[in-house]
């Protein structure tokens, strides 16, 4: 059996190897138990001969001593905080002024993750952690050492092989520097989070609140016992104060951090342009939920040291770093309880009603959980913390629920067997994604949905025929169907509550008036799923009357250029149906338009046959879905995201990320005004 010195030194080697592999690297050599005995033996070692014990030693990670209270630590170099940006224009902005500050020198950047934790500061003396601080004021901040060594994958001693076979090193391979300051993000797993929180509820214990709070919570603690269960994690980003080693880029300061054995974020790329660093940054939007840990944004560096040098620094941050922040704002809200909504097709939709909270300018309180998968894929519980986001014009979405901030008390959401307005048995779509209700026409919150469609302005436009008025409608038993909106009469309306005179009149007028439409109108209004308005008009521009459609068959519908095998399914399946069949036997009696001119273009007759556009913004003159009616009928199709297929987009005011977006691609832009003109002239 070796000595015990050499024993301890062995052991100590080993522990922090198998400690990089797993915690660092991800890919451990030995299993848990083999490691615990590992460190179990040098512990007893260690109480054996405690002459052998150094602050440096795994065994310490945890075995420290509650301390009495913080010390304040000067930092060696400002930690100084850095700009945010929140627009890709914003960025090209700062690449600007970069290049014009390095009289037009290339730059190269590197773009990182921008993680949602603490930031810390590391010291390395000869190669040993000796002090770690919080950021502070920037100037000095507190000596949390004692916590971040509960970190297992923050090293205790750097790895000595770093500099081995590195020119600029010295040459010998146990070569340390005298000093080195990395700095860096402590962060906590949202899992862990959710670990930490269920062992403290068992305590009967208040559960922390997000990731973040918690961390900065965990490091101000007292006990390092208690920081140690609470699984804070470790980023390093950047190289600090350092003497002896030579690094002249940011990249190779990040890859000697890996080298000396420090967990530096994966996803770092560089780019020689700021076009680049845009998508890249871009790329992330979404992206970054599907990380375990939270992320508020990207960092753009500029990569070389001299370059930074001379680009210097202003009172509060330097000129060659710039925080992108992303574009949607995030709030956290509780969900207080989920309604079922039953859409003009049956479809039963889950909404979650939330405590308000302010986002992108407006105040949220309902967002849409979509379907059962959606629900149980995130495991989204009534009583929830939620993270909420919302982008500009874009609704809200759940992002997903804070499993770390639960108390046990919420509940899982089952969806009701019978729908919740006719009573009629729910089923299962066969997808397996959708529930509806069987109830079809029996169903009156259906029956609405479907009025609604039918009535609205890009639709049958039916003046008068409001959400309630149509309420009261179906709930007199007076509308039961489509084809009875044009059964109605002056006798009938004026059985409803508050009816004028002069109103019933009105909305008769309006339903009168919507007779005339024409086949695409009515089409969009009909409630055939997937077809909506641009697909109403493309049908009743190929067929040109209800009956022609009517009798396509599926292979036919789908040789329409824009007509998948899906929508010709769905398209078919409408007209073969009896019950749909009627209703459009009905409405032809009832004197209800069934076929479509070839669209007379609208004057001047600009062609956009086969263009693309995209409408964003709110606009004065038009309402969306009147400029999108006017694009398809001089041919062109309205969509709701822009590619480089875009022909062009009308932007309005307050246009967010479409007209971003259309601009980093180059699309053209128009204005409202720009686009009469253009239709107009040409
Ligand atoms: S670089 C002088 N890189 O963001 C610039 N910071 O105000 C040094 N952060 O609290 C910071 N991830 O701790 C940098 N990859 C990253 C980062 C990052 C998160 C934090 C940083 C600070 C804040 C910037």
């Amino acid at each position: 059996m070796s000595k015990a010195p050499e024993r301890v030194a062995e052991l100590r080697r080993l522990i922090d190897h198998h400690n990089r592999k797993y915690y660092v690297d991800a890919q451990p050599e030995i299993s848990d138990r083999e490691f615990d005995r590992l460190l179990e033996e040098l512990k007893e070692l260690e109480a054996k001969h405690p002459e052998l014990i150094t602050p440096d030693s795994p065994s310490q990670r945890v075995g420290g001593a509650p301390i009495d209270g913080f010390v304040t630590v000067r930092h060696r170099q400002p930690m100084l905080s850095i700009d945010n940006t929140y627009k890709p224009e914003e960025l090209r902005e700062f690449d600007r002024r970069i290049k014009k500050l390095l009289g037009g020198e290339p730059v190269k950047y590197v773009v990182e993750l921008k993680i949602d934790g603490v930031a810390i500061s590391l010291t390395y003396e000869g190669g040993v952690f000796t002090v770690g601080a919080t950021r502070g004021d920037g100037e000095q901040g507190d000596d949390v050492t004692h916590n971040l060594k509960t970190i297992r994958e923050l090293p205790l001693t750097l790895s000595s092989t770093a500099l081995q076979g590195r020119p600029d090193g010295p040459g010998d391979p146990s070569y340390i520097p005298k000093l080195l300051e990395a700095r860096g993000e402590v962060y906590m797993k949202r899992e862990d989070l959710a670990k930490t929180n269920r062992e403290r509820i068992a305590k009967g214990l208040e559960p922390l609140i997000n990731p973040r709070n918690s961390t900065a919570g965990s490091l101000k603690l007292l006990d390092p016992r208690e920081c140690a269960k609470r699984r804070l994690r470790l980023f390093t980003y950047a190289l600090g104060a350092f003497d002896g080693i030579d690094v002249k880029t940011h990249l190779d300061g990040l890859a000697l951090l890996k080298k000396f054995g420090f967990p530096v974020n994966p996803h770092i790329e560089p780019f020689d342009t700021i076009e680049g660093v845009i998508a890249y940054c871009d790329s992330w939007a979404t992206k970054r939920n599907d990380l375990p840990y939270d992320t508020d944004g990207m960092v753009v560096k500029v990569n070389d040291f001299e370059q930074r040098r001379r680009l210097g620094t202003t009172s509060k941050s330097p000129r060659w770093v710039v925080a992108y922040k992303f574009a949607a704002e995030q709030g956290l809200t509780k969900l207080e309880s989920i309604d079922v909504q039953v859409g003009k097709l049956g479809t039963l939709t889950p909404v979650a009603n939330l405590t308000p909270v302010k986002l992108a300018g407006t105040t949220v309180s309902r967002a849409s959980l979509h379907n059962a998968e959606f629900i149980s894929s995130k495991d989204i519980r009534v009583g929830d913390m939620v993270v909420v986001e919302k982008a500009g014009e874009i609704i809200p979405y759940v992002v997903r629920a804070e499993h770390g901030a639960r108390t046990g008390a919420e509940k899982k959401f089952e969806f009701p067997k019978k729908c919740p307005h006719c009573g009629s048995p729910v089923e299962l779509d066969k997808n397996g994604t959708f529930y509806r209700c069987t109830g079809g026409r029996n169903c009156t919150a259906q029956i609405k949905e479907i009025l609604r469609a039918f009535a609205r302005r890009s639709a049958m436009d039916i003046e008068g025929l409001g959400v309630k008025i149509i309420d009261q409608l179906v709930d007199t038993g007076l509308v039961n169907s489509i084809p009875d909106v044009y059964r109605l009469t002056l006798e009938k309306l004026l059985e409803l509550e508050r009816m004028g005179e002069k109103s019933a009149q009105n909305l008769l007028d309006g339903i009168q008036a919507s007779k005339e439409r024409g086949l695409a109108r009515l089409l969009a209004g009909m409630a055939i799923q997937h077809v909506g308005d641009s697909v109403a008009d493309l049908l009743a521009r190929e067929f040109g009357s209800m009956d022609e459609l009517m009798n396509a068959k599926a292979e036919r519908l789908s040789q329409i250029n824009g007509v998948g095998p899906v929508l010709a399914e769905s398209i078919h399946a409408y007209f073969q149906s009896p019950a749909s069949r009627k209703v459009i036997e009905e409405l032809r009696e009832l004197g209800v338009k069934m076929t479509e001119e070839k669209p007379a273009k609208p004057k001047g007759g600009a062609d956009l046959t086969g263009k693309t556009v995209v409408v964003t913004g709110s606009l004065k003159k038009y309402e969306r879905e009147e400029i999108e009616a006017v694009i398809r009928q001089l041919g062109g199709k309205a969509a709701g995201s822009v590619s480089k297929n875009t022909a062009f987009v009308v932007a309005g005011e307050k246009a967010g990320s479409k007209l971003d977006k259309a601009k980093e691609l180059g699309v053209q832009v128009m204005t409202e005004e720009e686009f009469d003109q253009f239709i107009a002239k040409t």
